[in-house]
């Protein structure tokens, strides 16, 4: 990280270890992507709106779809605040740099990237209207004028009117070198802090005792963040439901952004406006 100046050094706050960022390989087997899907898709998006090569990945977890931007010609640095998934991505998914680094706050120099891009929710672990101003002006600073942010999560949206995600524990399990690993998670929704908090347990069949962890994700809302967005200086250029990654039926090539804002995925591209 450079040391330029920035916003006041802060002590990066403690990783949010869960059983899944504490071992990446379970993550991995746990929420496969073969096909590069996430990858692809930023990919996508960044072609479309004509970015430069320089990409950071913030909240790049086990490194795949860094890895995947890197083999389709970026220059990519990944960031995360957990050392097993920097750790991990650095063995098994070379290319990018892996770097230490808090949404909720980075410094990696000024107009060193052209694209931020930031996947899966990740954006979702700026809990507070602080953390998330924290973590659009770390992305001004580090974006060239006109650079982009990509950003893929949960909408927060979806839960008005809906309790289809909150009624019941979902079950699911895979196998992992011979052992089954079984989790149950159960969502709520804190109204107060606007946090969709989640609790899972896990299990294993190789005699390990049940793991209870616990995170939450920020409920946003498409207009609250295209509010902050502005308020950033970033322009929306597409803020869409789907498709997506994580969309059913999935995005795949040539399907162009939707125009509704209702399904329990947000998509966002947002330019930096040019001085
Ligand atoms: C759901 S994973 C997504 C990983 C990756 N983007 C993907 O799509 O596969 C969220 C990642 O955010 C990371 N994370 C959580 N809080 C963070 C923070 N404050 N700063 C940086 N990374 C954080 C976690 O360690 C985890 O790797």
């Amino acid at each position: 990280m450079s040391a330029e100046a920035g916003p006041p050094a802060r002590e990066a706050s403690p990783p949010a270890g869960t059983l899944l960022t504490d071992r990446p390989e379970l993550y991995e087997a746990r929420f496969p992507d073969p096909g590069r899907l996430a990858g692809r898709w930023a990919e996508d998006c960044l072609r479309r709106h004509g970015a430069g090569p320089r990409v950071l990945d913030m909240g790049c977890g086990t490194g795949r779809d860094a890895a995947h931007l890197h083999t389709a010609g970026r220059r990519v640095t990944a960031a995360d605040l957990s050392e097993p998934m920097l750790a991990y991505a650095r063995t098994h998914h070379p290319g990018p740099e892996y770097i230490r680094a808090d949404l909720h706050g980075y410094d990696v120099g000024t107009e060193a990237f052209d694209a931020v891009v930031c996947l899966d929710s990740a954006l979702l672990y700026c809990h507070t209207n602080e953390q998330l101003d924290r973590f659009l002006s770390s992305c001004r600073r580090a974006l060239s004028p006109g650079g982009l942010l990509v950003a893929e999560m949960r909408n927060g949206a979806y839960f008005l009117g809906r309790t289809d995600l909150l009624d019941a524990p979902v079950h699911a399990e895979f196998v992992r070198q011979g052992v089954v690993h079984r989790s149950v998670t159960t969502l709520t929704v804190d109204r107060t802090a606007q946090l969709l908090r989640r609790v899972r347990v896990w299990s294993a069949g190789d005699g390990a005792p049940p793991v209870e962890e616990r995170s939450a994700w920020r409920l946003l809302f498409p207009q609250e963040l295209r509010h902050f967005l502005t308020t950033h200086g970033f322009e929306v250029l597409e803020l869409h439901d789907g498709p997506g990654p994580r969309t059913e039926p999935p995005w795949r090539e040539g399907l162009p952004p939707g125009r509704t804002a209702d399904a329990d995925r947000l998509h966002v591209v947002a330019r930096l406006a040019r001085p």
